[in-house]
């Protein structure tokens, strides 16, 4: 085992550093920046189908459903499709409306979720094009759905996922920067930025790991023996927020919840003290002013500020009790950054926690049953 671990204490922490590379081995072959090329063959097979959609319904579980509702911020954005985002196990017993020109997605590491995979069967029946994003070769999923692209992450062995996150946010990103090329959404720059900004992101998601790990276990020294915590975050970050709260629940069982932080003052503000950690995801691009003004009503109640900036902030870092920088990107790419120190922050306060980071209590890698 130490072996496989290559070198790291757990198998989480090896598969955080894996980032770099896995995404780059999930767009190898597929984008082609400088020829503003973005192909995958389950896409191209199917792009009728894809550009005739009225609507794409995402199912998913867990880390997989957050992985979802980045792709809804980007895809609509992008392509201006309709997207709507569901708990698999929800979806499958509402009764929902399912069309026959609904596309349905379906996220997936392991390609064994229970609930998925009932949710695809419920869309096929009902006459839905279903396209599964999974991670495990030949799964379930996998072959239950038409059509498919896989992530290349490889094996994820600790139960809380990580790269596997990643991977998803990594295709369903060319899915929309292909369907957006198709369509004609967005601009030949835009398209054109977009495309060279995902190419150089492993350089940026390790130069995130290489910025990051010191300081999260830093602030993880100082905040390991809290009761909660909160995560807020704004656009294409919301859900970066839910993944991180995510984080830290499954490994170091403190409780904590992620929110959109203008939603902070509709309930959570009531629970802001000089013990609260604030975990706030704000860089530079999307709605920074507000972000930064939802700091300051923190702030004012005496909240713990722990702030993920964009390198070279110092508006955040006036306000903040700690910061944590990391490169710049594009507002669309930036989950794949911001989501860089907050792993780090839970796997550093789990351990320091003595808690079992690789196989957390009451956790499965992958839910086969209800
Ligand atoms: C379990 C795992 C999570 C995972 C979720 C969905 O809860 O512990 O890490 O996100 O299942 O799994 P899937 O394999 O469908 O992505």
């Amino acid at each position: 085992e130490q072996i496989e671990k290559g070198g790291y204490d757990h198998f989480m922490l090896k598969e955080i550093y894996e980032q770099p590379n896995v995404i780059k081995d999930t767009y190898r072959g597929r984008l082609l920046a400088n020829e503003g090329i973005i192909k995958m063959a389950g896409i191209e097979d199917n792009l009728e189908k894809f550009l005739n959609a009225d609507r794409i319904l995402i199912v998913a579980c867990g880390t997989s459903w957050h992985a979802g509702l980045v792709a809804e911020y980007i895809i609509e954005e992008f392509t201006r499709i309709p997207v709507e985002v569901e708990y698999a196990s929800e979806f499958r017993y509402r009764n929902p409306i399912i069309n026959k020109n609904d596309i349905v997605i379906a996220i997936s590491q392991s390609g064994e979720t229970a609930d998925t995979l009932a949710a695809i069967k419920l869309a096929k029946e009902n006459g839905a094009f279903v396209f599964g994003v999974c991670n495990v070769v030949g799964s379930s999923i996998s072959r239950e759905t038409h059509a498919g692209a896989y992530t290349h992450a490889g094996p994820e062995i600790g139960v809380a996922s990580t790269k596997a996150f990643t991977t998803q946010i990594t295709v369903l990103t060319m899915i929309a920067l292909r369907l957006a090329k198709a369509k004609g959404t967005l601009s030949n720059s835009d398209f054109h930025r977009h495309l060279q900004e995902l190419e150089i992101i492993p350089e940026k998601v390790q130069e995130a790991l290489e910025m990051t790990n010191e300081v999260a276990k830093t602030i993880a020294a100082k905040f390991k023996d809290s009761q909660n915590c909160l995560y807020l975050g704004r656009g294409y970050n919301f859900p970066v927020a839910l993944e991180g709260a995510l984080k830290l629940k499954e490994i170091s069982y403190i409780h904590a919840e992620g929110y959109p932080a203008a939603e902070m003052k509709h309930g959570p503000i009531a629970l802001i003290d000089e013990q609260m950690p604030v975990v706030v995801i704000a860089p530079k691009q999307g709605h920074y002013d507000k972000v930064v003004s939802n700091i300051q009503e923190i702030k004012s109640r005496s909240g713990k500020i722990i702030a993920i900036v964009t390198k070279g902030d110092t508006q955040v870092r006036d306000l903040a009790d700690y910061v944590i920088e990391i490169p710049d990107t594009s507002d669309a790419l930036s989950p794949l950054l911001t989501t860089i120190p907050l792993q780090l922050l839970s796997y550093h306060i789990a351990v320091m926690r003595d808690c079992n980071v690789d196989q957390p209590r009451n956790l499965a890698k992958s839910v086969t049953v209800e």
